[in-house]
């Protein structure tokens, strides 16, 4: 079945779709993103990850390329035309096609593509035993609030945590503070059972999943905190657990060479991903 990508105005098939050599984003990662997880060929969340493209945007002085609507009316179309009930939708916006000047140009519009995959579902492997984190410096720009394309530290943490067989890398301050992992939120649930997320500055992309996974801590009557922790507090944790809209909620039991308590994933993990995917369902 052929893929369909939207890419600026038309519906191609994947194979040949393409964007111009002097796009902002190919030259200078002059553009922002957003992945939107889709259950039964629904947006999840839509309005949240629409807010915050518009605001990832509007910090990099770009507009919307479309209105609301508009945009929510091509990715429902995607979906369709992929014929995708479970996966995520990709969307990314670049400041546009200009001569190679580092400034603004202005006057250009903006260009959008916009993607589907369907993915399948978390294994029992993953779920039954949890994954491992490797930690590495966190060397990102000042600015990881915006979800820009600019990814390289990113692909480097996660490269580096694959070759050493984990399944994300936890990105580590100067300050031994834990800020997030190469694409997911870091979480965990300290010794005296607080379920601990770092907060939402700019030292850290604010979730999706992370916002709503909050809210559902907070129906559950589970005491939570939004602080940054440090290494040394993850590795005595209780439990530990990544979020994203492509993993959601994910149990972590090793933390580079150390088991986090037992090994297995923990109780407050595994009733928080279930009330999280029962949230998502029902909406
Ligand atoms: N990544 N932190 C970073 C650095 C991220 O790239 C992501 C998302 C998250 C989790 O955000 P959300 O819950 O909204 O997915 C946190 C996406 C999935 C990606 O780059 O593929």
């Amino acid at each position: 079945m052929p893929r369909i990508a939207y890419v600026n105005g038309q519906y191609l098939p994947h194979s040949d779709a393409s964007v111009h050599i002097e796009d902002r984003g190919y030259q200078f990662a002059d553009g922002v993103y957003e992945v939107v997880p889709v259950m039964s060929g629904k947006l999840v969340d839509e309005a949240r990850h629409l807010d915050r493209l518009e605001r990832s945007l509007s910090e990099l002085q770009m507009d919307m390329p479309m209105s609301r609507r508009a945009l929510q009316l091509v990715c429902d179309s995607v979906i369709e035309r992929n014929y995708l009930t479970n996966g995520f939708v990709y969307m990314q916006v670049t400041r546009g096609v200009a001569p190679r000047d580092h400034k603004f140009p202005k006057g250009i519009k903006p260009a959008i593509v916009i993607t589907a995959k369907q993915t399948k579902p978390q294994s029992t492997a993953v779920l039954e035993d949890g994954v491992a984190v490797k930690t590495v410096p966190d060397i990102r720009w000042r600015r990881r609030d915006i979800k820009s394309i600019s990814l390289l530290p990113n692909c480097m943490a996660k490269q580096a945590a694959v070759e050493e067989g984990a399944f994300e890398a936890w990105m580590v301050e100067e300050d031994g503070t834990v800020t997030e992992g190469s694409s997911t939120n870091a979480w965990i649930v300290t010794k005296d059972g607080i379920l601990v997320t770092r907060t939402a500055d700019h030292d850290i992309l604010n979730g999706i999943t992370r916002m709503g996974l909050l809210e559902v801590a907070a129906e559950a009557g589970v005491q939570f905190e939004e602080r940054p922790f440090t290494l040394e507090e993850a590795y005595e944790a209780r439990e530990a657990f990544l979020t994203s809209s492509t993993n959601h909620v994910t149990p972590i039991t090793r933390i580079d060479d150390r088991s986090v308590a037992n090994g297995k994933p923990g109780s407050v993990t595994m009733k928080l991903r279930e009330a999280y995917l029962d949230r998502i369902a029902r909406e």
